[in-house]
């Protein structure tokens, strides 16, 4: 769908639809020129996520489309992104191709932040329009094709641009989880790297091939592939401002395109579930989308350790013993635990090579946070309480909200190996499976300032937020680094 902005004066249009949003308890404010039948506003009563179709009488648009937003009180920048969502789905399951919203000074205020207004409308109608249809022969894409939005608040205008490709970068992600591990392979994660750098002379990609992760020593990441026919790649995106940096930032994600837990291998059911195990290198990857059309003072590098977790004649073996790239030996206890493998090498690298200001790394780790904070909630492990702060804020304006979890001295003790200087798992009678994942890869970042996320509950299922949901990829990550890289700018 093509988002449309244009000033509040500009006349209203032919359109098959108008939206028109109203709070509780307030008459709909319809303009003159479309003429209602009598009574057609009668028992609308502008509940949160209420919604109307009315043939209009006469006026530029056929169908009026009201579209409650709850109590005044209660609305905000999530509430906006969902009735957006609600909006788009309704006009678009009418059959309208295309639909304009009435002006809109009902939205600018009450959030208190007209660009932000802008940025969770346009999130929401074009979110809420999102399907994957990638192998569908006969693909049943939205018909819903253009969305025109009047707003006399220049902010406003600008948020939605904001908000356009925003969304075109969580699209983008959700597109690559919900491939299949058949069809987006690490090579493939490599290529779509490669072509992000198309889109921008400020962003460079590079793929360290198996020959390049040996000469490196990632002994981890390449004990993870050994079980697999596809070769593993380290990919590096570097994005550089215009000008000057305030800040060097290195993103890292978990790029496992499959997870059958090798020899320690999953059980059957749901296992496909596991394509979803490179969200975190997606959300990554979608920064780098959103990067081409953005400009902040900052360079951004992103990195993504891809590979597949097989078993096989070649793969590591529970007890097997592996070196990383920093030098550190990691006794496999569970081939399962191949996350942590790949990103402490990933980890030592950024360390070595980029020496960043700040790490956040973004993996589907553990089963562990889902059970602790569900769908809802990413598990979050920050090193200073300001990265604590900024990244909460941050999900609390995007709506991928974040939750601090522990990571204590005793859970990094717990990551000792009696063999090797590491082990991969702590023992099972231990409990606190993500703190344990976030300790073993704590290991490897050194005093840098840090964060691990835990998406695994978060990446996909569970939810059901109009704009997100559904049994397929959420692309979280991605809007949430995006409204953090702003506060760091
Ligand atoms: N990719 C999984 C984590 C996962 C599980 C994500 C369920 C989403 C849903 C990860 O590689 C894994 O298998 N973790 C193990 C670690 C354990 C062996 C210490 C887990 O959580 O069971
Ligand atoms: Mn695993
Ligand atoms: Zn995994």
């Amino acid at each position: 769908m093509k988002l449309v902005v244009k000033d509040r004066a500009a006349k209203l249009e032919r359109n098959d639809a108008l939206i028109v949003f109203a709070f509780e308890g307030e008459t709909p404010d319809v303009p003159r020129e479309v003429v209602l039948p009598t009574h057609a506003l009668r028992g609308f009563k502008g509940e949160f996520r209420e919604a109307r179709a009315v043939e209009a009488d006469s006026g530029p648009c056929s169908r009026v489309l009201l579209v409650g937003l709850g109590k005044a009180a209660d609305f905000d920048a999530e509430r906006l992104r969902r009735v957006g969502a609600v909006a788009a789905q309704r006009a678009d399951a009418s059959g309208a191709t295309s639909a304009v919203v009435q002006p809109m000074k009902v939205l600018e205020k009450p959030i208190g932040d007209p660009f932000q207004a802008g940025v969770a409308l346009a999130e929401g109608a074009l979110l809420g329009l999102y399907r994957y249809q990638s192998f569908k022969t006969k693909p049943k894409s939205a018909k819903l094709a253009k969305l025109t939005v009047l707003s006399g608040s220049r902010e406003l205008r600008a948020g939605l641009e904001r908000g356009r490709i925003s969304a075109a970068a969580n699209a983008y992600v959700r597109d690559l989880q919900n491939a299949p591990a058949n069809k987006l392979r690490p090579r493939d994660l490599a290529a779509e790297a490669k072509k992000l750098a198309a889109r921008s002379p400020r962003i460079r990609a590079k793929t360290l091939g198996p020959a390049e992760l040996k000469r490196h020593g990632m002994g981890a990441l390449l004990g993870v592939a050994q079980g697999s026919v596809e070769p593993p790649a380290m990919i590096h995106l570097v994005y550089r401002p215009r000008g000057r940096a305030k800040a060097c930032i290195a993103l890292v994600g978990k790029g496992l395109t499959f997870d059958t837990g090798g020899i320690s291998i999953k059980p059957a059911a749901r296992m496909w579930d596991m394509k979803y195990d490179m969200s975190g290198g997606a959300a990554v990857l979608g920064v780098f989308h959103a990067l081409a059309e953005l400009d902040f003072p900052l360079e951004i590098h992103g990195v993504v350790p891809a590979t597949e977790n097989m078993p096989g004649g070649r793969a590591i073996k529970p007890g097997d013993v592996v070196t990383a790239m920093n030098g550190t030996t990691i006794e496999v206890l569970n081939t399962d635990a191949e996350g942590r493998l790949a990103l402490c090498d990933a980890l030592a690298y950024v360390q070595k090579t980029v020496e960043p200001d700040t790490i956040v790394d973004l993996a589907t780790l553990t089963g562990a946070v889902v059970i602790a904070l569900g769908h809802e909630l990413s598990g979050m492990f920050a090193s200073t309480e300001r990265l604590r702060d900024q990244l909460t804020r941050a999900g609390e304006q995007c709506g991928e909200r974040v939750w601090p979890l522990p990571l204590l001295d005793a859970h990094k003790d717990q990551m000792k190996g009696e063999v090797a200087d590491l082990k991969n798992i702590n023992s099972s009678d231990s409990g606190n499976g993500a703190s344990a994942g976030a300790a073993f890869l704590a290991h490897f970042v050194g005093s840098t300032e840090w964060c691990h996320l835990d998406i695994a509950g978060t990446a996909w299922g569970g939810l059901g937020r109009d704009w997100v949901g559904g049994a397929q990829g959420s692309g979280v990550g991605t809007r949430l680094l995006l409204a953090w890289l702003d506060s760091r700018s």
